[in-house]
């Protein structure tokens, strides 16, 4: 690991994210409260994301606000790869992305990187890959986006499109800078260091449709910005705007650090868990407990390294007054792992439950969503 103890790739996120740290190491900037004021005007409310600090950088998004007051107007951009089932992790950028399309009314282009995972998964044939894309798609599709304004694809089956734009970027792109960005090395296969062109190429996608430039935002968390960085740089040589970027933080796994990892099944909730295999992975969570309920009451817990905590704060408990008491117990020794883990067990569950009456229904809808050449 570098100096700095942590790391963040698209591919993998360990050990304890100085997220500051990391807006330096990766040249973003950070949300501050002037930027929170003008999404604001146009939202009518604040996100509990972005009052959280949950999305906290950004690369020009001032320029999308403007593009939205001026004109030319901006489109949304977000995907997955889907090397597996969706998880709670997954679906943070995903539910605040609807927001921004419901507030601004933009259209969204959704990517599933099928040729990604096929080609960094060691054990995932295209078989499995495409199967799990429609399968994560069941998900999005569940979480309410706009039918007329959403376009979802696989890049293998949107390949006719995507390859002559990809073309394009991988023209501008060289081999020593994925090294340098993506750590790439001789014995890396030549379809991987190719890949970054394809997630590259959806930002321009939109303008190659529309036949004129359009502003693109591409939300989604912060491991993903390399490919944008690459993205940006070679974006005015093929007279494209750059896409700009905001961020979220990773949802830690269950076990403590790091993010959640869709193949560590443990330490991550997918959307296709039953409620007992919610209960079991809640239960075993990593807290800030003592290790006796006599100690605990005596010394209190430590809520900033327990994974229930972090899991109300980025996603279940969206309450402050609630979320700042249960602190303030767990602290003093009022309040025991085991009620936090009831409680967080029961939002997950309700959550979940819900989620998977409307992914059933979204079996229906797939082919009204999905972008076809
Ligand atoms: P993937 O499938 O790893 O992740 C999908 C989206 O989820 C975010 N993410 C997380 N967010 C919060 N907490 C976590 N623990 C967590 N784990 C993953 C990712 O940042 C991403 O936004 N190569 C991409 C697919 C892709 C893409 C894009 C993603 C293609 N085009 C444009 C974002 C934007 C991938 O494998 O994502």
């Amino acid at each position: 690991m570098a100096e700095d103890k942590f790391i963040v790739t698209p591919w993998e996120v360990k050990g304890d994210v100085d997220y500051d740290k990391l807006t330096e190491r990766f040249g973003t900037s950070k949300i501050d409260a002037e930027l929170i004021e003008r999404m604001v005007q146009h939202t009518g409310e604040l996100h509990p994301m972005l009052k959280r600090g949950i999305f906290y950088s950004h690369r020009d998004m001032k320029w999308i606000l403007d593009a939205h007051e001026k004109g030319p107007g901006f489109v949304l951009y977000t995907g997955r790869g889907p090397s597996g089932h969706t998880h709670l992790g997954h679906l943070m950028p995903w539910v605040f992305t609807k927001w921004l399309q419901d507030k601004f009314g933009v259209e969204l282009y959704f990517q599933l990187t099928d040729d990604e995972k096929y080609m960094f998964g060691q054990d995932l044939e295209l078989e499995d890959t495409k199967r799990f894309a429609y399968e994560n798609i069941l998900d999005i599709i569940a979480l309410g986006f706009d039918k007329d304004k959403t376009h979802i694809f696989l890049d293998t089956e949107y390949a006719k499109t995507m390859y002559n734009i990809a073309i394009k970027v991988a023209k501008r792109v060289n081999f020593s800078t994925t090294k340098a960005v993506f750590g790439f090395e001789n014995s890396t296969n030549i379809g991987s260091i190719w890949f970054t062109s394809m997630q590259a190429a959806t930002a321009f996608l939109p303008s190659e449709l529309k036949g004129k430039n359009i502003p693109c935002l591409i939300p989604c968390a912060i491991d993903q910005d390399p490919h944008f960085r690459v993205t940006r740089d070679i974006a005015d040589k093929i007279g494209y705007f750059k896409p700009a970027l905001i961020h979220c933080k990773m949802l830690p796994s269950l076990a403590g650090s790091d993010k959640m990892s869709a193949s560590v099944s443990s330490s991550a909730i997918y959307t296709t868990d039953t409620p007992k295999q919610i209960k079991k992975k809640i239960g075993s969570a990593f807290t800030g407990g003592c290790v006796s309920v006599e100690e605990q009451r005596e010394k209190g817990g430590d809520p900033d390294v327990c994974a229930v905590y972090q899991y109300l704060y980025y996603f279940f408990d969206w309450d402050d007054g609630s979320l700042n008491d249960r602190k303030a117990k767990c602290r003093s020794g009022e309040l025991l792992c085991g009620h936090c883990k009831q409680y967080l067990t029961q939002k997950v569950t309700d959550f979940i439950v819900d989620h998977q009456e409307k992914r059933e229904k979204a079996k229906e809808l797939v082919e009204e969503y999905m972008l076809r050449d």
